[in-house]
C-alpha cells in the first residue's frame, strides 16, 4: 500500500473513496459546507433524512456529485469533547472496515476535522488514522481462504491518501509511516493468534518466531523440554507434558545481552502461548472451548511487538519471552494435586490444571530475570473473570511498584489503548496456601482475578506489570471498526513502552 499525504482540499482529491469524519451534530458550514455544496447537497440531504447521524461510528456511503472522489464515506466520531486517541484510531479502522466487500483501490481520508482533537495535533491524527486503516484491513476469514472468495473482505488498498490542506506534509508522512508499521505489527499478531491449533503447535509458533528473528536480525533461543528440565522449569513442563506436541520456551532479543536501554532498563515482554487450552485434566466445558485456540494471543503479541520495535528503532534493547505449550488431558498430563518445583525454586501445588497460564508465565518471568531483565510486562489471556468484569473493550491490568505501572500506562495512552487497574490485595495471599508446597495455582473462586495476579507476583523480583487480555484479546462479534477474532490489543502499548527506551 502506497502512502501519500496531500495538502489539497478534500474536494480536489481523486480517489475511489473519500472518508470524512463527522464530529458531533453535522454542521454544513466551513469546509464541510463546501464539500456538501460540491456533492450537490447530498450530505446535508442525508443528514436531514437521518442517514448521517451524530452517533459514534455510524456511517453512510454518499454519492459525490462534482467531487472527484467517486464516493464519500461519512463516519461519525461523536461529540468533539469526547474525541480521544482511541476514537481517532477506530475512525481510521472503521473507514476501511466499512468498505468490506466494496471495490476500492484507493482510500482518501480527510484529517482536518480531527486536527485540534489530540495533543500532538495533526501528526498524531495522521499516525492513528494510518494505523487504524491498516488494522481495518484485517479479516480472519481470509486467513485460510483465498481473499477473492471472501465476499465481505475489506478491500486491498493500493493507496492511502491522507488529506490535510495546509498541513506539514513531511511531518504528517513520517507520523503516518510509523502508524502503518504499528498497524502491520498488530495485524501480524492477529494473524498468528487466529490460526487454529491444528495449524500452530508450539514448534510452529517457534518457527514463526525464528522467521521474525531472521527478518529483523534478532537473537533467538528456543528451549526444548530436555533443556527446560536441566534448567528446572517445572511449572512450564508440567503444563506441556500432556500433549504430543512438545512445549517450546521461545526467547528473542534485540540489542545485546543484558544491554540497558536509554532509560537504563532491560525490558522484557512476556506472552502466554497456550496453543490450545482444553483445561487439561481439569477439563473445560465444551461450550466455547474452540475459542481456546486463541489462548496464545499473548505470545503472538510479544513476538510481533519485538519485530515492530526492530523495524522502528533497530537495536533497541528488548527481550521477548513466549512460553508455548498445549494444555491437553491424557495419561501423561499433570494431575490436580501434582506438586512441582518452579524455576525460581518455589514448590507449587497445581490444584487446577486449567490455571495453566500463570504456571508457564511464572517460569518465563524467572528466565527473563536470569537473562538480565530489569523490568517485566506480561500479556496473557489469563482469566475468564477479567472478561466478566470488564468485557471486551478494557484490558485488566496489575503492576508493582505503582511507578512502573504508571509508566506502562503512559505508553498505553500513547498507544490509544484502554486499561483498568486491579489491586494486588496482600490479604488474599493466604487463600492460596498449599498443604504441601509454597503456593497453590488456584484458590477459591472469590477474588480469583486478583489471585491470578498475586500468583504471578511470586515469580518475579523486578518491577512488573501484568495485562490480562482474557476479554479484550479477541472479539466474538464484529464492531464498526474490527472483525471477529484477535484484536491485536496491547501490541501498540508494548511497542510504545519499548520505544521510550530507544537510543537516539
Ligand atoms: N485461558 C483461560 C482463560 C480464558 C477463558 C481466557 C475464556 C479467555 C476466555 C485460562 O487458562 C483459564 O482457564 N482460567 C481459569 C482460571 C481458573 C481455573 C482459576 C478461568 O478463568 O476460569
Ligand atoms: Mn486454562
Ligand atoms: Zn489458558
Amino acid at each position: 500500500m502506497q502512502l501519500r499525504v496531500v495538502a489539497d482540499q478534500p474536494w480536489d482529491v481523486h480517489a475511489d473513496v473519500l472518508a470524512v469524519p463527522i464530529v458531533g451534530e453535522p454542521a454544513f458550514d466551513g469546509a464541510l459546507g463546501e464539500l456538501n455544496r460540491r456533492t450537490g447537497g447530498e450530505l446535508a440531504a442525508l443528514a436531514e433524512f437521518g442517514e448521517i447521524r451524530p452517533k459514534r461510528f455510524t456511517s453512510s456511503l454518499a454519492a459525490s456529485g462534482e467531487v472527484p472522489a467517486k464516493r464519500i464515506l461519512t463516519i461519525s466520531v461523536g461529540p468533539a469533547d469526547h474525541l480521544d486517541r482511541e476514537t481517532v484510531l477506530h475512525f481510521g479502522a472503521a473507514s476501511e472496515h466499512r468498505l468490506g466487500g466494496r471495490h476500492a483501490r484507493s482510500l482518501a481520508v480527510w484529517l482536518t476535522p480531527l486536527g485540534d482533537a489530540l495533543d500532538g495535533g495533526l501528526p498524531a491524527v495522521a499516525e492513528l488514522v494510518a494505523r487504524g486503516v491498516v488494522e481495518g484491513t484485517f479479516e480472519p476469514k481470509t486467513l485460510y481462504r483465498d481473499p477473492s472468495d471472501v465476499a465481505t473482505a475489506p478491500p486491498v488498498l493500493d493507496e492511502l491518501i491522507l488529506v490535510a490542506p495546509g498541513g506539514d506534509a513531511a511531518a504528517l508522512r513520517k507520523a503516518a509511516e510509523r502508524g502503518v508499521i504499528i498497524g502491520e505489527g498488530a495485524n501480524h499478531a492477529r494473524s498468528l493468534s487466529n490460526r487454529s491449533a491444528n495449524d500452530i503447535s508450539p514448534e510452529v509458533l517457534a518457527e514463526e518466531a525464528r522467521s521474525v528473528a531472521r527478518d529483523h536480525d534478532l537473537w533467538i533461543e528456543v528451549i526444548e523440554p530436555d533443556r527446560a528440565r536441566e534448567l528446572g522449569m517445572g511449572m512450564f513442563l508440567a503444563v506441556g507434558k500432556g500433549s504430543d506436541n512438545p512445549p517450546r520456551m521461545i526467547v528473542m532479543r534485540s540489542g545485546g545481552e543484558g544491554e540497558r536501554d536509554a532509560l537504563d532498563r532491560h525490558l522484557a515482554i512476556v506472552g502466554k502461548g497456550v496453543c490450545f487450552d482444553s483445561g487439561g485434566i481439569s477439563i473445560k466445558p465444551a461450550d466455547r472451548m474452540e475459542e481456546m485456540k486463541m489462548d496464545k494471543i499473548g505470545a503472538c503479541t510479544v513476538i510481533a511487538a519485538i519485530g515492530t520495535v526492530a523495524r522502528l528503532a533497530p537495536g533497541t534493547p528488548l527481550l521477548a519471552v513466549a512460553p508455548a505449550v498445549e494444555n491437553m488431558p491424557g495419561s501423561h498430563s499433570t494431575r490436580p494435586g501434582d506438586v512441582v518445583k518452579a524455576l525460581n525454586g518455589k514448590w507449587v501445588d497445581i490444584t487446577n490444571t486449567d490455571a495453566e497460564g500463570r504456571l508457564i508465565l511464572g517460569d518465563a518471568m524467572t528466565y527473563a530475570e536470569r537473562l538480565g531483565a530489569t523490568h517485566i510486562v506480561d500479556v496473557a489471556t489469563l482469566t475468564g473473570a477479567v472478561s466478566r468484569a470488564f468485557g471486551h473493550l478494557i484490558t485488566g491490568a496489575f503492576g508493582t511498584p505503582q511507578t512502573w505501572y504508571d509508566e506502562v500506562m503512559s505508553a498505553a495512552d500513547r498507544a490509544a489503548e484502554r486499561y483498568w487497574q486491579i489491586p494486588l490485595v496482600d490479604d488474599y495471599v493466604p487463600d492460596m496456601d498449599s498443604w504441601y508446597g509454597d503456593i497453590q495455582n488456584s484458590g477459591s473462586a472469590e477474588g480469583s482475578l486478583i489471585k491470578s495476579g498475586l500468583f504471578l507476583r511470586e515469580f518475579r523480583t523486578v518491577p512488573w506489570a501484568h495485562l490480562d487480555i482474557g476479554g479484550s484479546g479477541y472479539f466474538r462479534k464484529t464492531t464498526a471498526w474490527a472483525p471477529r477474532g484477535a484484536t491485536g490489543v496491547t501490541h501498540a502499548t508494548l511497542v510504545e513502552l519499548a520505544l521510550a527506551g530507544a537510543k537516539a
